[in-house]
């Protein structure tokens, strides 16, 4: 079933079209029954349906329909695993069809500049290429169930602290390079349906009303096609956010914003273009959701997505340390096994706002390490601490201590209270509730075979007392499933193949955004430019807690044969790196192999490496494989902000292969003869930059000739001062040989060279 737009254009009267501009409600855009043009329903998202009862509101408050909570953004993006989110995609897509979902409001790929971030469960990573990635790969798995994706938060909506009006002052390189590549990445591969604004400024200007950002920037230059949604109340001026692209204004503004855009015709803001190119795109929504619509569904397996959320949930935590190879624990022999920590118990999986997902059910480590040792080992739970409390219980410790001393092993679920981290607010510090941290001295001192458990959206300080913990299981929030992976991963029937998608600094001090997070007076300052995350804490030879790409497992894997073939080194290199990895440990496991690119030689100040490609190897015991990651142009380009172009100059690229950004294990380099970029000169360009130009250059040395400056100029002594001035400015010396008019006419002689 399709629509016909042009006829449905012609007969929609001007009212009508304005009105389908604005959602009918919550979730829902406008019906016209006379032309028999339906509604479609948009829901939260993303790592599970939320779609809200017909009086529902966005913010978690009420509740949902039930749905399988997959694991959350901060977990599934550790998993490095696109094959993974792909699937993952296409059950979210499953379910939406089973209720008439139109579009899932996700995936949130924005950068976690900040560990404070209070939303940093629902983004990906530090990293622009893994979320990137990671982001094309659930919204291509979602969309092939003809479900729509809606991208977001585009862009820059990096904090929650004033979200709706803070200006992200940002340099066009950084914005470029970090803060919009995820979205143009998934733009350009998965070609998403929907992508919703963000509600902040970027430097002084509202994302919703800039033209530049939804129209230049996605439409003209990324080629996005789709539409165009508001973020939830983030529609101020109405005809200006039509003018710059926002195609749909959700939840409906209650008529409000229809009136704006129909005075704003009259008025002539506005042309019925404007308004008949924004109509479009919302009849092509319509047009994209029908066929999943009348097609219906099946329902969806409610068992196998919860089999499928386990499976995710063990590929995204993180073995972060396993001293003496105290894990996996042995489910057969051994004593006792403590389980502490209310977490164990009640689980926290996912975090709070509007991607809340009521599960279809919840899985406890608790009931699954009972079940999973089932009168092997003996299983002894203390709950040690209450989650909330903000004071540690002297009975609840003093249980937990005796259960721990009783144990041959000890396994501590620590965490994020859910108040700790939310949509709408940022977290104060970085730290665990202090309650938990004097449990977890006082267990340890009672057996310091202590296994800690981690339940958290976003990093946590572990520097002060990791070094007395020998094993550490970064869980995240491992959605509904996330207790059966822990007791698979905790017992060895699963093998941890998970990696930091974001570095753990040591302390928060450490971190990039300190001093500017989250801004004063409605700015928030991105001062540290493309130095976020391991680009900030490698550059600077900072030591973290645990670098971003770290990741145990229960085996081992060596890296050898590096092999590099340059393919093309034109405008769009080609570059293929071949590495043997193999499995040199006693069980089956997987590798997720990372190549980071340096560009030691750059004109600007470019990142100390970047990561450029990965890919996941699984590997059984005393295998090996060659695997190939393959580099294009934009690997060794960076933003220019004359030739507001991505440019490789030309020179030398380090090419480094490791586990983590830390842990490089092959290395090498390989020439390019990059672009031929040359800036254009100005009167004010400095002599150095006037004799390095291909044709100005010449001319200067002629013009210049062979004594008086022109020896000066190239001694190796006055040189580089004089060479540093710029050449309007020399031509005012006395004796100096070319005069200013001369200059002048070579500005525009050598123009466009
Ligand atoms: C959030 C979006 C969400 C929308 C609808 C907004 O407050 O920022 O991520 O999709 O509400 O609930």
């Amino acid at each position: 079933m399709t629509i016909d737009i042009p006829a449905l254009l012609a007969a929609l009267t001007l009212e009508e079209k304005a009105a389908l501009l604005d959602g009918s409600d919550f979730w829902r855009t406008q019906p016209v029954e006379r032309l028999g043009i339906p509604s479609v329903m948009l829901s939260d998202g993303p790592h599970g349906l939320r779609k809200q009862p017909d009086d529902g509101d966005h913010l978690g408050l009420l509740d949902s329909v039930r749905a399988t909570c997959f694991p959350p953004a901060a977990g599934l993006a550790s998993s490095w695993d696109v094959c993974l989110l792909g699937r993952v995609g296409e059950a979210l897509g499953r379910e939406c069809r089973a209720e008439r979902v139109s579009v899932l409001l996700g995936p949130g790929i924005n950068m976690k500049r900040s560990p404070l971030c209070g939303r940093n469960f629902e983004y990906f990573s530090e990293d622009p290429h893994l979320a990137g990635e990671l982001g094309a790969a659930l919204v291509t798995g979602l969309q092939s169930q003809g479900v729509g994706a809606s991208v977001k938060h585009f862009a820059a909506n990096n904090q929650e602290t004033d979200r709706m009006t803070v200006s992200a002052e940002i340099d066009e390189r950084t914005l470029r390079e970090i803060y919009l590549t995820a979205f143009e990445t998934v733009v350009t591969k998965a070609r998403p349906w929907t992508v919703m604004s963000s509600y902040n400024k970027i430097n002084g200007t509202y994302v919703a009303e800039s033209r530049r950002l939804l129209t230049g920037i996605l439409r003209e230059e990324w080629g996005f096609e789709g539409l165009v949604v508001s973020d939830w109340g983030g529609v101020g001026d109405r005809p200006e956010t039509v003018a710059a692209g926002v195609d749909l204004e959700m939840p409906s503004s209650s008529g409000a914003g229809t009136r704006a855009i129909l005075d704003a015709l009259a008025a002539g803001r506005l042309d019925e273009t404007d308004i008949d190119t924004a109509v479009t795109r919302v009849l092509t929504l319509v047009d994209r959701a029908l066929p999943a619509l009348s097609e219906g569904s099946d329902g969806f397996d409610a068992d196998a997505h919860h089999a499928l959320a386990r499976e995710a949930a063990t590929a995204s935590a993180v073995l972060l340390k396993n001293d003496g190879a105290l894990l996996p624990l042995d489910p057969d022999t051994g004593g006792a096994v403590a389980v502490i920590g209310e977490f164990a118990r009640t689980p926290r999986f996912q975090g709070a706002g509007s991607s809340q997902v009521n599960p279809t059910r919840v899985d406890s480590a608790l009931d699954a390490l009972r079940a999973a040792l089932d009168g092997r080992r003996e299983v002894a739970f203390a709950p040690g601490y209450v989650i909330e409390s903000a004071e540690a219980d002297p009975d609840l410790v003093a249980q937990a201590v005796r259960t721990a001393a009783d144990a041959e092993v000890a396994v501590l679920f620590l965490g994020l209270p859910p108040s700790y981290e939310s949509e709408g607010y940022d977290r104060d510090h970085m730290d665990l509730p202090a309650p938990q941290i004097a449990l977890l001295h006082a267990v340890l001192d009672a057996n310091p075979r202590t296994v800690v458990v981690l339940s958290n959206g976003s990093v946590v300080t572990l520097a002060p007392w990791q070094d007395r913990v020998p094993a550490l299981l970064e869980a995240w929030l491992l959605g509904q499933a996330g207790g059966s992976a822990c007791a698979d991963l905790l017992l060895g029937r699963a093998n941890p193949s998970g990696k930091l998608a974001e570095t753990i600094p040591q302390r928060y001090e450490d971190t990039p955004a300190v001093g500017t997070f989250p801004g004063e007076f409605g700015r928030v300052r991105y001062a540290e430019g493309p130095l976020i995350g391991y680009r900030w804490y490698d550059t600077r030879r900072m030591p973290v807690a645990y670098p971003f790409g770290h990741g145990l497992s229960y085996t081992a894997f060596a890296y050898s044969d590096l092999d590099v073939t340059v393919r093309a080194d034109g405008d769009d290199p080609q570059v293929d790196i071949t590495l043997t990895v193999t499995n040199t440990g006693e069980r089956a496991g997987t590798e997720t192999v990372q190549l980071y690119v340096t560009d030691p030689e750059a004109s600007v100040h470019r990142p100390e490496q970047e990561l450029r490609a990965f890919t996941r190897v699984p590997l059984e015991p005393g295998h090996s494989e060659r695997v190939t990651l393959t580099l294009g142009r934009r690997a060794f380009a960076f933003w220019h902000e004359i030739a507001a172009d991505w440019i490789i100059e030309a020179g030398t690229f380090g090419l480094r292969l490791g586990a983590s950004s830390r842990d490089i294990r092959l290395e090498t380099t390989i020439a390019l003869p990059g672009d031929t970029y040359t800036p254009p000169l100005t009167a004010d360009s400095t002599a150095d930059q006037w004799l390095a130009h291909p044709t100005a250059g010449p001319w200067l040395r002629t013009t210049l000739g062979t004594d008086g400056f022109a020896t000066l100029l190239s001694d190796p002594h006055t040189g580089p001062m004089l060479r540093a001035i710029p050449l309007s400015r020399l031509t005012r010396f006395p004796g100096f040989p070319v005069t200013g008019e001369q200059v002048g006419e070579a500005v525009v002689k050598y123009r466009g060279d």
